[in-house]
């Protein structure tokens, strides 16, 4: 079997660390290992749209800047293709044609719709492009037979929504879709980062994220401004790592090098936290690591930020010309598609 990788985000705001360490590290370790045939990068556009149909601009805008990202992190559009959702207008057909194969009540049980319903107020007036977006999330999985999806485990329903719709078009109309797989990040802690203030989810809309084209003074005081053990007060107090913020990203985030280079005293971060717990070491101390090891991560990737926003035309060029690839092998799959249920006329009909 071929290994087709995807994945994608929707461009409503700038990447921050959570993406990074849910799936952006994940994807660039992918693809430099090489072991697959074609590996796709979409910047889900159209689905953004499901809750900003009124901020098109926002969408817009944030179209590049995603695409900067993805270059600043290292994805290299000579080995995987980033296209534009809606650059791909098969993607659409697929999922009118899928819609077919799902309930409403299917839809309203998946717990991520669920938590997003909530969180945007929409239980009393639920517009229905929202609430089916997990269908086309289907049809850009299987537009392009891919079997390895690498997500956080937010992605989990939308997956398993996927198989499910994969596996009703196949028993009904013949084996034609692949069934993917998600894949999560082997470190628990990166599969869902907590925002700076402790909320379990990092967000724009939570005001709670750290973006990696945040400068240098803006990471420095967002951590300095991290959740930590409210209840440590002083430094002689014995501290809480459980829940707290900034042990919670270490995890997430630093090798024991970094340790003994930013707090020399110590020889790996448990060492850290063992001294933090006992108490006797104060969280600007804890903190000031998290800087270091931060920087040192984003530095490059501002580095490489900075080049870009002044080349933003070689990248429009490189996010056209991989949409076309991608268009590409969708219209392939839409034409097996429509084969496998017998809506191809002009093959059929005339004779
Ligand atoms: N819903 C995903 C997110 O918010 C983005 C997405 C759209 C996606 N289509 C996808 C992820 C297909 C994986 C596969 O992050």
């Amino acid at each position: 079997m071929k290994n087709i990788i995807l994945t994608a985000d929707r461009p409503t705001g700038r990447l921050h660390i959570g993406h990074y360490a849910g799936s952006l590290i994940n994807r660039v370790k992918i693809q430099n290992e090489g072991n697959y045939d074609k590996m796709y990068v979409m910047i889900a556009d159209a689905q953004a749209l499901g809750d900003n149909h009124d901020n098109i601009q926002k969408i817009r805008d944030n179209i590049i800047e995603v695409a900067i990202d993805y270059l600043s992190v290292g994805i290299d559009p000579d080995k995987v293709t980033i296209f534009i959702q809606s650059e791909v207008p098969e993607l659409t057909e697929l999922t009118f044609y899928y819609m077919n194969l799902v309930t409403l009540s299917r839809l309203t049980r998946n717990p991520t719709v669920k938590e997003e319903i909530k969180l945007r107020n929409f239980e009393t007036s639920l517009p229905v492009g929202f609430v089916t977006y997990p269908i086309s999330q289907a049809a850009d999985i299987t537009a392009f037979g891919a079997n390895i999806i690498p997500v956080g485990d937010d992605q989990l329903p939308m997956i398993e929504q996927t198989r499910e719709i994969v596996r009703s078009f196949n028993s009904l109309y013949g084996e034609t879709l692949v069934e993917p797989k998600a894949v999560l990040p082997e470190l628990e802690v990166c599969r869902r980062l907590p925002g700076t203030d402790g909320n379990a989810k990092m967000g724009k809309s939570l005001g709670n994220g750290i973006y990696l084209a945040d400068d240098e003074k803006t990471v420095n005081q967002k951590v300095m401004s991290m959740y930590t053990d409210p209840d440590h007060i002083k430094v002689s107090d014995p501290g809480k790592i459980e829940g707290n913020v900034v042990f919670t990203y270490l995890d997430a985030f630093s090798t024991d090098e970094q340790i003994q280079k930013y707090a020399p005293e110590y020889k790996n971060l448990q060492e850290v936290k063992d001294h933090y717990s006992r108490g006797g070491l104060g969280d600007v101390k804890v903190k000031k690591i998290l800087m270091g090891v931060l920087n040192e991560i984003l530095t490059p990737i501002r580095e490489k930020r900075a080049y870009y926003e002044q080349h933003k035309n070689e990248v429009y060029d490189m996010l056209f010309k991989g949409s076309d690839d991608a268009r590409m092998a969708a219209q392939q799959t839409l034409d097996a598609v429509k084969k496998a249920m017998g809506i191809n006329y002009r093959d059929i009909l005339k004779k």
